[in-house]
């Protein structure tokens, strides 16, 4: 082992960072004398249309309610409020489109194409309450749409333009959309691909909510078209008023679902709602970030069909009257160079990232970004997966010049916001640690009993956390919790507050350790959701994927570590009786069907045709037992297998 996670290896604020940052210590004092009081303050960040009567309401726990009786609108405080302050003229998008193409969007531009957009929409017929699904490319009409929906009062559904057909017939149906925004193709690595097809074949087959299907035309292919349903946003939206005037909606009025991947096949609908989730994004945006408006040019490289695009490119910084990049396209095209030409390009200087990216460009080398000006920076922040100690100090040293604070930041498509951080310009951090929860959060890292775990020593020499691994849990109610999973009310209860619910605590399917120095350290998951490249896959979507191929009888599937995407999949197939193993032949195959049932995403990295599977005396599959065979360890304790001979059937027989 070359890498160390050393509590010793620090980095304190400098003295100029702290001396000018939004953050400061007195924060966690005066959040934890008075909760509500802090909370409170942070929601004046916000222009309410009618003022709250109460912070939070906790009588139906676990769904709370923040900011009783009071009312505001979204996309008025993200668009309309910065333009009547006088700042109608400063750049809110500044996009970069994957074949060299760009555009500026001021606010008081932004504002107009959100006000056609809603007009629009209302022409529609669509109304308060009704469900819209977004599934496009990082093109500005997707915020645009979001920002409108938003304003409108309708839940918006943002399903990532990389699923499939059939992921997104179940999103759609599932929150019962009514319209659904796309383009008519999106441009991969210089190729024109369709995506407004992707859609017919969703609604191809039985009858859906579907009413119609708004193409932006981004790419200019050509596109199949069904009259009556479709409609080009050019020719609708475009010609609409660009006067609307907001209306005020209750801050528990539903903003959007969300989808993500949990322990079972069905993925599941995130609910977020007004007031609470927006203070926490502009809170978080402008602390974590140490944003200032007007100033600062920041970039999240998150694609909006994920929660770090939806809080930290759209509703925070938007509310926080950022000008921000919003880049189309993949870090390496047209070569390596890209994501540094655009920060040397707008001077760049809050730049947010996930670790599986820091390590591909480690592993493309410092000379790249080396050829490059990047002073311009001077934060840099992560998110998805655990960043390991040595990546971290790369990102610091090669792209921070050793210069720039790191923000490692813990949060979840279920918490809405960042929770878990360093606070730059207070925090002395640690390469690989994600520190203390952020003034107004409160975390525990405890045991099965729900006692606290006992400190660790995290250094060179005793590298070995897993003795003292606990649970993370989130012992008290935060702005911009999930308010439920939508149409699923039990499954809501049961994954997230079952395992400690005599404490009344929410479970986060982290495994967390805790310094020394009281510091938290994530680990990631400890459920059967993998995460690779900072994608959420459950491994009973990937099975099901897998077994909905003719050829499989049963299949298990694990996340194996991976140096570059945190962790990859391997899955272990049993084939039905009838089914002849053509080896690579099928396994390709078995691969097309995870792409085309879920994503490219989630298409696995290897496949093993075995005779058998390990199971436990009850029945379950021993998917550690599978992950020691996926990364070729020493096989662990095989006690409570029915048959331990399994073990040698299978790893004879992979592939
Ligand atoms: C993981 C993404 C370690 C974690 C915002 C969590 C992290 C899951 C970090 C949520 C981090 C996210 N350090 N692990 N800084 N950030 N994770 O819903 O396992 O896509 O539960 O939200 O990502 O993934 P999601």
């Amino acid at each position: 082992m070359t890498e160390t996670a050393d509590h010793r290896d620090s980095y304190p604020p400098t003295a100029a960072f702290a001396a000018a940052a939004n953050a400061d210590a007195t924060l966690y004092q005066r959040a934890q004398t008075d909760r509500d009081a802090f909370w409170a303050e942070q929601a004046d960040r916000l222009q309410w249309h009618r003022p709250f009567d109460r912070v939070l309401d906790w009588s139906a726990a676990p769904v709370a309610k923040w900011f009783v009786g009071g009312t505001l609108n979204v996309a008025y405080n993200c668009v309309d409020r910065h333009v009547l302050d006088g700042h109608g003229d400063q750049i809110a998008i500044q996009w970069e489109g994957e074949p060299g193409d760009s555009r500026a969007i001021t606010y008081a531009e932004l504002l107009a194409e959100v006000c056609r957009a809603a007009n629009y929409l209302t022409e529609l017929g669509l109304r308060a309450g009704d469900r819209v699904a977004v599934y496009m490319p990082m093109v500005p009409e997707a915020i645009i749409s979001m920002l409108a929906c938003a304003r409108l009062g309708l839940t918006h559904s943002v399903v990532f333009a990389g699923f499939s057909p059939t992921a997104l017939r179940q999103r759609v149906d599932d929150a019962g959309a009514r319209l659904i925004i796309t383009t008519d193709g999106q441009w991969r690595r210089g190729t024109a691909t369709p995506l407004k097809a992707a859609v017919d074949e969703a609604l191809s087959g039985d009858p859906s909510t579907v009413e119609h299907v708004l193409v932006v035309r981004r790419t200019g292919i050509e596109v199949p078209w069904t009259q009556h349903r479709d409609l080009w946003w050019h020719d609708t939206v475009e010609h609409a008023t660009p006067e609307h005037e907001a209306q005020p909606f209750d801050a528990e009025h539903p903003l959007f679902i969300l989808y993500t991947s949990g322990t079972t096949g069905k993925p599941k609908g995130i609910l977020h709602t007004t007031g609470g989730y927006l203070t926490q994004t502009s809170y978080t945006h402008h602390i974590v970030f140490d944003h200032k408006p007007g100033q600062d040019i920041y970039w999240c490289t998150a694609d909006i069909g994920w929660i770090t695009g939806h809080s930290y490119i759209v509703y925070g910084p938007l509310s926080n009257r950022a000008t921000q990049v919003v880049y189309e396209g993949t870090p390496n095209f047209p070569d390596e160079h890209r994501h540094w030409q655009i920060i040397e390009k707008y001077g760049v200087t809050l730049y947010y990232t996930a670790p599986t990216l820091v390590r591909t460009f480690m592993k493309w080398g410092r000379e790249i970004p080396a050829a490059h000006d990047l002073t311009s920076l001077r934060l840099l922040g992560s998110v998805g997966e655990p960043i390991n100690p040595e990546a971290w100090r790369w990102y610091r040293e090669v792209i921070g010049a050793h210069r720039t604070p790191i923000v490692d930041t813990w949060w979840q498509t279920e918490t809405g916001a960042i929770m878990i951080s360093p606070l730059p310009g207070v925090t002395t951090t640690k390469p690989g640690a994600a520190m203390t929860p952020l003034p107004g959060i409160s975390a525990r890292v405890v045991d099965e009993d729900g006692k606290p775990v006992q400190k660790a020593e995290t250094d060179a020499d005793s590298p070995d956390r897993s003795a003292v691994v606990g649970y993370l849990v989130l012992d008290q109610p935060w702005p911009a919790m999930l308010r439920g999973i939508w149409g699923d009310t039990e499954r809501f209860h049961e994954t997230y507050w079952t395992r400690f619910a005599e404490q009344g605590w929410y479970f986060a399917g982290d495994g967390a350790t805790l310094d020394t120095d009281g510091d938290l350290w994530i680990l990631g998951r400890i459920d059967d959701v993998m995460n690779v490249s900072g994608h959420r896959i459950s491994t009973a979507e990937v099975e099901s994927a897998l077994v909905g191929h003719s050829g499989v009888a049963e299949a298990a599937v694990v996340g194996a570590t991976d140096a570059t995407t945190g962790q990859g999949i391997v899955a272990f197939v049993i084939l039905t009786a009838e089914t002849e193993n053509t080896g690579t032949e099928l396994v390709d195959e078995l691969k097309a069907e995870v792409t085309k049932q879920i994503s490219p995403i989630a298409r696995p990295r290897q496949i093993h045709i075995v005779p058998e599977l390990p199971k436990t005396r009850s029945g379950k599959i021993m998917r550690r037992l599978l992950r020691d065979i996926a990364e070729g360890r020493e096989l662990g304790d095989t006690s409570t297998l029915v048959d331990p001979k399994v073990f040698e059937a299978i790893r004879t027989g992979k592939a």
